[in-house]
């Protein structure tokens, strides 16, 4: 390909003065490129779908009959025995720059607790770790960093002795990167030494899984699920014995957690079906009038958005060692610095730079019965992804507390209004655990309540 050979040509003349370009060049995989070129300059990037799809049916969070009812019983006994038997794990793609919320520092170390101000990693770490402590079991946790955050992540976790997890029990690695280009295709540089290089996409997490051993691991330890969740959600349940449960009873490769979108066009991603297939397409791919497509009871036929919480099985993630199995790139146009011919640095105000990514979603049209469950809003999602306004700190904390008094008013406590309250997850990691307890000599008249 024309363009290939040019940037080789390039970057040979380039990086003649640069061991590190040139080491960049050498280990760089043309092959790859060549691919991501294809796909997201060269040919209109496509879903791949016909229009013959439809909304995806999920199973609802609450059951609507007696045999869902009976059914979600069973998974749910089925997932708490998988889990005290060691067959689940947990894992966070946590490789992502983090550019909309702008913090100086991987997004897993931000303070995000209302009161103690617990950073997100530890939020998931006391979670695992009082499921593990419930269920007298070791949960391994996996995290995938990008290698510009690998090394503060592990740094964060020493500082913090691992969040009592154990060390043999966490596994932190890299995920590969990709060269960002000009719109035609021609490599960016960073710096006259490097590459603009950004991490893969999370799609890039199942090939780290491989690479660095972690599947590996799993299979030495007898794990058989990977509980799949990003970086940026407090609320997420890590290891959730229903989710679990069902997904192992239908023998699915894959399961999604699903939301009721707020409205037609809320930027979440559409899970759609084709057949038996289950597919996620961007809300900007969902045709306005699908988007505005009602059933007989006024509901959105294409309600269920993606919160970006699944379930692997692990010999499902196996499938893609071989390179046979490949996920698509997706195109996506940034705001890339770099230096041009002259060496002068360039920091465009517009989109300039294709990146190239892959989704771990783009994986869900290859799982065989695969599976949705619905997930309470209120209960497991409030992302922090932006700044200010919507899926902020601010909002996120806000929906914490709000979380937290509706899980102790449920176990029958009466709490002032106003009152600021936060719920040690390692103590309580699921609302199941507060209603179990006895709050008869808890003094809940206050304007703080930190309960562990
Ligand atoms: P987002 O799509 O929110 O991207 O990632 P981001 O990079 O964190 O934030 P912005 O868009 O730059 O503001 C969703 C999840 O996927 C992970 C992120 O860490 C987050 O948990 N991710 C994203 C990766 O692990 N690797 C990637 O290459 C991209």
């Amino acid at each position: 390909m024309d363009i290939i050979e040019q940037n080789k040509i390039r970057m040979n003349r380039l990086s003649a003065n640069s061991d590190g370009l040139l080491r960049q060049i050498q280990s760089l995989d043309w092959d790859e490129l060549e691919t991501a070129l294809v796909e997201c300059i060269f040919k209109k990037e496509e879903s791949g779908l016909s229009d013959e799809y439809g909304p995806a049916s999920y199973f609802p969070i609450i059951p609507e009959n007696p045999v869902q009812k009976t059914l979600y019983e069973k998974a749910y006994k089925h997932g708490e025995n998988l889990i005290r038997e060691a067959k689940t794990s947990a894992f966070t793609v946590a490789g992502g720059q983090g550019t909309r919320l702008g913090y100086n520092g991987p997004k897993g170390t931000l303070p995000v607790s209302p009161i103690k101000a617990k950073p997100l990693f530890q939020m998931f770490a006391e979670q695992i770790l009082g499921i593990s402590r419930k269920y007298n079991v070791t949960i391994p946790w996996y995290i995938m960093c990008s290698p510009l955050n690998l090394e503060a992540t592990t740094i964060h976790f020493k500082d913090n002795d691992f969040y009592g997890l154990g060390r043999d029990n966490l596994k932190f690695f890299a995920q590969g990167v990709m060269p960002a280009t000009d719109f035609k295709g021609n490599l960016l540089l960073a710096s006259k030494d490097s590459l603009a290089l950004s991490p893969n996409g999370h799609g890039g997490s199942l090939k780290a899984l491989i690479e660095s051993g972690s599947v590996a691991d799993m299979a030495s330890r007898g794990v058989e699920h990977v509980s799949y969740f990003q970086v940026d959600n407090p609320l997420v349940s890590t290891i959730n014995p229903l989710f679990i449960g069902l997904h192992d009873l239908q023998k699915s490769d894959m399961s999604s957690r699903s939301l009721t979108k707020t409205g037609p066009f809320e930027k979440l991603g559409n899970f759609v079906s084709t057949g038996d297939r289950i597919s996620i397409i961007e809300y900007s791919d969902l045709p306005e009038e699908k988007a505005l497509e009602k059933e007989a009871d006024g509901r959105i036929k294409y309600r269920a958005g993606s919160p970006a919480i699944h379930i692997l099985r692990r010999d499902f993630i196996e499938q893609f060692a071989s390179g046979e199995r490949k996920l698509p790139y997706h195109r996506a146009e940034k705001k890339v610095p770099h230096i041009n011919e002259n060496g002068k640095l360039i920091t465009p105000t517009e989109p300039n730079a294709v990146k190239f990514e892959t989704f771990v979603f783009d994986a869900l049209p290859l799982a065989q019965n695969p599976l949705i469950l619905e997930a309470d809003r209120l209960e497991e999602f409030s992302p922090v992804k932006n700044k200010t306004g919507v899926d902020s700190l601010e909002s996120s904390q806000s929906d914490q507390i709000k979380r937290a008094r509706r899980w102790l008013e449920n176990a029958g406590c009466k709490i002032l209004d106003n009152c600021l309250i936060e719920i040690s997850p390692l103590v309580f990691p699921s609302k199941i655990d507060i209603e179990r307890k006895n709050f008869h000599n808890f003094d809940f008249k206050k304007n703080l309540i930190y309960l562990d």
